[in-house]
């Protein structure tokens, strides 16, 4: 059954309101980024504003680390409603994480969720829960569902998703039209298109681009590639003369003065042309040099024309 929202913060929030009643339980163990509403970012260091008690409720887990999981049942014994995750976003599971993450919930009685917020109409047609074969009780969808019209989803078991109807998941603007219409379109198009196929083609060029330019410049100690092509990370690591903050503010003076709004990731879209790429790949030769260059000759502060970014939270 599929239950319609606005936001992705809707749906992982409806998602877990509804675990919360069809376990009476109050506990959440979440993995990623959820979106801005309490029972999320109060977990985060972004938690101004939030109350201690719902603060308290929602327990952080680490990616391809099972035992972090383990430890929040240990702790909150017969308590853990739901346990909410990416299924993936800048590192690869590994030795089965997701298959084990599903079982652990479920031997400890909690509903299992995915955020596919980003991952959904983007790794396969049916989600990351297609791409790995990994079927979660609860999934949650936005973004890309309507190819940028405002509207999200919670998708699941139906004993489940049934008790919709008792919760209270209801909004002045749940009932436009245009967005639902939108999102049709969008599906139509992803079904008879190979849209899916295209972006992880058009990103397996930025990818390999990337590490070439990476190895070129020399740069494999600070830079490095994550993600699938088709939602792809380009990392930092602190180098003993600047922390990874710093260079990533350089990073992003650079790209955005050549017109490139990335946040250093690769969000590719069906759109994408190869001289999009080309250009990408152009400014990021550039910049990388410019990198180079600030690290050799220790001159940042100024080289720098914003202050750098301070870290408030990472969650990826
Ligand atoms: C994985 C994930 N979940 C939830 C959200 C929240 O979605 P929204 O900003 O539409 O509320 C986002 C937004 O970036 C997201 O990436």
């Amino acid at each position: 059954m599929v239950r319609f929202g606005k936001n992705g913060s809707d749906a992982t929030s409806g998602a877990v309101r509804l675990a919360r009643a069809y376990t009476k339980r109050d506990h959440v163990a979440a993995c990623g980024y959820h979106g801005w509403q309490d029972w999320y970012i109060g977990s985060t260091t972004r938690n101004l504003g939030v109350p201690k008690s719902t603060q308290e409720l929602t327990h952080k887990f680490a990616y391809n680390d099972i035992d972090s999981l383990n430890k929040i049942f240990a702790d909150y014994k017969d308590q853990v409603a739901a346990v909410i995750m990416e299924p993936m976003n800048s590192v690869e599971p590994v030795n089965g994480f997701l298959e084990k993450t599903k079982e652990l919930s479920h031997k400890n009685g909690a509903v299992f969720i995915f955020d596919e917020t980003i991952t959904g109409f983007r790794y396969a047609n049916g989600g990351a829960q297609e791409y790995f074969g990994v079927i979660p009780d609860l999934a949650t969808f936005g973004k890309g569902l309507a190819n940028g019209y405002p509207v999200s989803a919670i998708a699941g078991r139906a004993d489940i998703m049934r008790l919709m109807e008792e919760i209270f998941f209801s909004f002045t603007f749940g009932g436009e039209t245009l967005s639902l219409a939108a999102a049709l379109a969008t599906m139509t198009k992803l079904q008879k298109e190979p849209v899916v196929e295209t972006i992880w083609k058009q990103g397996g060029k930025v990818v390999d681009g990337v590490n070439d330019l990476i190895r070129r410049h020399g740069l494999k100690d600070l830079l490095s590639t994550g993600g699938k092509p088709c939602w792809s990370f380009l990392l930092f690591k602190d180098t003993d003369v600047y922390s990874q903050w710093e260079i990533k503010t350089l990073f992003l003076q650079e790209v955005f003065a050549r017109g490139i709004l990335t946040l250093g990731t690769h969000n590719i879209s069906y759109s994408h042309s190869d001289t999009d790429i080309e250009n990408l790949l152009k400014a990021y030769d550039e910049i990388f040099q410019i990198i180079m260059n600030v690290l050799s000759d220790r001159n940042l502060p100024e080289i720098l024309r914003a202050k750098p970014l301070v870290p408030l939270f990472k969650v990826r």
